[in-house]
């Protein structure tokens, strides 16, 4: 397997399309995106599945997304023609974590919450990644005070994989524009000030000029809002 820095070397000057095409050549079945439905994965997507049918991409189905969120997966399956794997949480764990804490306990604490992002996503991300050797993921540097010092690639040490960031640089807006120039379809959520859209318990819409993730886990401070999935080793 090639390192890092011997794959920077391979993709530089590549625009993201093409990027996603030296990936799919070399790694084959071994990448996949993991995605959440959310504008940038769809973007993703589309260019993946414009490249191949074949490609893989998976989504972690917590058991608490939004409705839209199901509707997505299957107007997206319908459009390219494809099945979007899903992956889900160990029943035990959820039912141990529902009848001992509680159905909502997310909101009770940070630890009850971690707690159910780890049942809920975590795990299940984990077992989703034991297949491949690059994770592909719709992160932006732009999203999030939590996010910008990462770069296009990386390697990730709590999953052991290969990590790919293609949209890493990408604006708000140059997501927005490939959705609309290239009829990609979208969470209806997104029309309805949810710029980020998770778990429906734990997302609400955004206020006006309030920060794109200001909705998600809203109850919690900026530092902590992430699930654990893009937690770097030793933070
Ligand atoms: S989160 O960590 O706060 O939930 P966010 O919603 O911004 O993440 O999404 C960032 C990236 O994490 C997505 O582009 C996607 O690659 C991955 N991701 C987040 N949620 C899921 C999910 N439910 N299933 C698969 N991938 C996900
Ligand atoms: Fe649980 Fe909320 Fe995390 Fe979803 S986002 S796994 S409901 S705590």
């Amino acid at each position: 397997m090639k390192n890092i820095d011997e794959l920077k070397k391979d993709i530089e000057g590549l625009d993201t399309k093409e990027l996603l095409e030296f990936f799919l050549e070399n790694y084959d079945d071994k990448i996949a995106l993991s995605s959440s439905l959310g504008a940038e994965d769809q973007v993703l997507s589309d260019m993946l599945f414009s490249i191949t049918k074949s490609a893989r991409v998976f989504t972690l189905d917590t058991g608490r997304l939004p409705y839209e969120t199901y509707d997505l997966i299957a107007q997206t399956n319908h459009k390219y023609g494809v099945k979007i794997e899903l992956f889900f949480p160990q029943n035990k764990r959820v039912e141990n974590y529902v009848n001992t804490k509680g159905i909502n306990a997310f909101y009770e604490s940070i630890e009850n919450r971690k707690e159910c992002c780890n049942i809920r996503k975590m795990e299940p991300l984990k077992r989703a990644l034991e297949s491949v050797d690059v994770w592909i993921t719709g992160l932006r540097a732009s999203q999030s005070v939590t996010r910008d010092d990462m770069s296009l690639i990386e390697y990730d040490e709590n999953f052991g994989v290969i990590k790919l960031n293609p949209l890493i640089s990408w604006s708000e807006k140059d997501v927005w524009d490939y959705i609309k120039e290239n009829k990609v379809p979208y969470n209806e959520l997104h029309e309805k000030n949810y710029p980020s859209i998770g778990c429906a318990p734990c997302t609400r819409p955004v206020k006006e000029g309030e920060d794109i993730r200001a909705g998600r886990w809203w109850w919690e401070e900026p530092i902590h809002k992430e699930c654990g999935l893009h937690k770097k080793v030793g933070v």
